[in-house]
């Protein structure tokens, strides 16, 4: 493998437990780009959009997300990474991106069972007001994710079916 995976899609679609499962199948790296940025900014994603904003975050990312030119193996990206800047052309440009695509209803089911307020960017919502809020954001960043080179309807893949797409 000589161009890394890059996998997209919104908070909660199994970026992480995806990322880890391909990687090992593949006996490559796995990467997390949340990972990187906090050990890089030495607290959590919630502390640091307290204390410096959202804007201060994206630019952080872009720029953790450029570090990883180059690099081979699977990498997670943020739920807004793609959606930012030219972030998207840039993750096209240097690796395959594949979309762990779900619908507002699965990634409400999913995100429901996490603790909302490790991801600042729900901003606390719970309920169906989560819901309208993941139905309006997944509207706003589904152009961005939708340019993906490959798309995987999560609900019915499976990690071998997921490996022969992507070998
Ligand atoms: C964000 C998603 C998070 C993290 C940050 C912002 C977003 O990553 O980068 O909290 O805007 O969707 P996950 O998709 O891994 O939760």
């Amino acid at each position: 493998m000589d161009r890394p995976i890059f996998l997209v899609g919104f908070m909660g679609s199994g970026k992480t437990t995806w990322g880890k499962k391909l990687a090992s199948a593949l006996e490559v790296p796995f990467i997390d780009m949340d990972h990187l940025i906090v050990e890089k900014i030495g607290m959590s994603i919630p502390e640091y959009f307290k204390a410096h904003g959202e804007d201060a975050f994206r630019e952080l990312e872009q720029a953790v997300m450029k570090e990883q030119e180059g690099r081979a193996g699977i990498i997670s990206t943020g739920g807004g990474t793609p959606c930012f800047f030219d972030n998207m052309d840039w993750l096209l440009d240097h690796g395959t991106v594949l979309y762990l695509n779900h619908s507002a209803k699965s990634l409400w089911k999913r995100l429901s069972q996490s603790d909302v307020n490790k991801r600042p960017a729900l901003k606390g919502f719970t309920g169906e007001q989560l819901l309208a809020f993941i139905e309006e954001k997944l509207q706003e960043r589904a152009p961005y994710y939708n340019r993906a080179h490959i798309h995987v309807d999560q609900i019915n893949t499976s990690l071998a079916e997921l490996l022969n797409i992507v070998k």
